[in-house]
């Protein structure tokens, strides 16, 4: 029956729309807490989340660093004590000596890969001139190369710079070149630097005579500690990868018919060639 609403049922009516109203919004409010709070619990998990990969992934990195850096330094320490031996030709002392010096380069390079990969490339960034930083890396590598290994630097463009930290640049085509170096083995080795440019693009390429990647290793070189060399670290190409990266760059291999190739490609500087 449809009836008018009495004045006081309708002031009834309208208290209890507004304390049913007042509840909803308080109920709206107290939801809308709760989500700020679980969202900012949900990002501090998160932060949390990362802060423990890095943490794994530094442990892990420790743990295999520890094992890395124990057989050089023991053979080094070995080396050493036999140059104390009384009556030792200087043929051998030499010899003892040089090996010596091995391995602690050994230990130096892993060290210098380990800043390297957890800087980034980071630190003071400059302009580089790509020519002067070929001439760099091949000063770097002399003492490295051996009789029978050659190593060119070619720059088809004169005048390309980059924007960056000449020491990790030059760090990662160090690492670049011993690979091939290494990859090359007891054999002639040559190996090529070359420096072009492309469509604003400062593109390096280190080339080799070596065997190249098997097509099964390919897709895992650039991982941290991936290696198929019985005295590698693998953290050279991951070094390699995190300057690239650091320098809004990349690295890729190349796929070539013979030998190896990388190429590191890096924004060039504007009015730099
Ligand atoms: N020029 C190359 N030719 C053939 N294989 C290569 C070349 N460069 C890298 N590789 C492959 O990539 C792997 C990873 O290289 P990376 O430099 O990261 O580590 P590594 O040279 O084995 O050890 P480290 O550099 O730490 O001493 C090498 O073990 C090798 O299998
Ligand atoms: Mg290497």
């Amino acid at each position: 029956m449809a009836a008018a609403l009495e004045a006081g049922e309708l002031t009834q009516a309208f208290q209890t729309f507004n304390v049913l109203s007042g509840a909803l919004e308080q109920s709206y409010r107290d939801l809308e807490a709760q989500v700020t709070r679980l969202n900012a619990e949900l990002a501090e998990a998160r932060l949390e989340r990362v802060r423990q990969e890095r943490l794994a992934t530094l442990g892990e990195m420790a743990a295999r660093l520890a094992h890395d850096v124990r057989t050089p330094l023991a053979a080094a320490l070995l080396y050493a004590s036999r140059l104390g031996l009384d009556g030792l030709a200087d043929a051998d002392r030499r010899e003892l000596a040089g090996k010596v010096v091995g391995r602690l380069r050994h230990l130096e390079q892993l060290v210098a890969d380990m800043l390297a990969f957890a800087r980034g490339g980071g630190g003071r960034f400059g302009r580089c001139d790509v020519g002067a930083l070929l001439e760099s890396t091949a000063h770097s590598l002399a003492s490295r190369l051996g009789p029978r290994a050659r190593l060119t630097i070619r720059t088809h463009a004169p005048g390309l710079a980059v924007l960056g930290n000449a020491e990790a640049l030059v760090g990662a085509l160090v690492n670049l070149a011993v690979n091939a170096l290494d990859a090359v083995g007891d054999g002639e080795a040559h190996v090529e630097i070359e420096a072009s440019e492309r469509a604003g693009r400062a593109q390096i390429r280190v080339r080799d005579n070596g065997p190249g990647i098997a097509p099964e290793h390919r897709a895992r070189i650039f991982e941290a500690f991936y290696t198929t060399r019985a005295s590698g670290t693998g953290l050279g190409l991951a070094v390699v990868k995190s300057v690239a990266l650091g320098h809004g760059g990349r690295i890729e291999a190349e796929p070539v018919p013979s030998g190896a190739c990388f190429l590191l490609d890096l924004p060039a500087l504007e009015g730099g060639a």
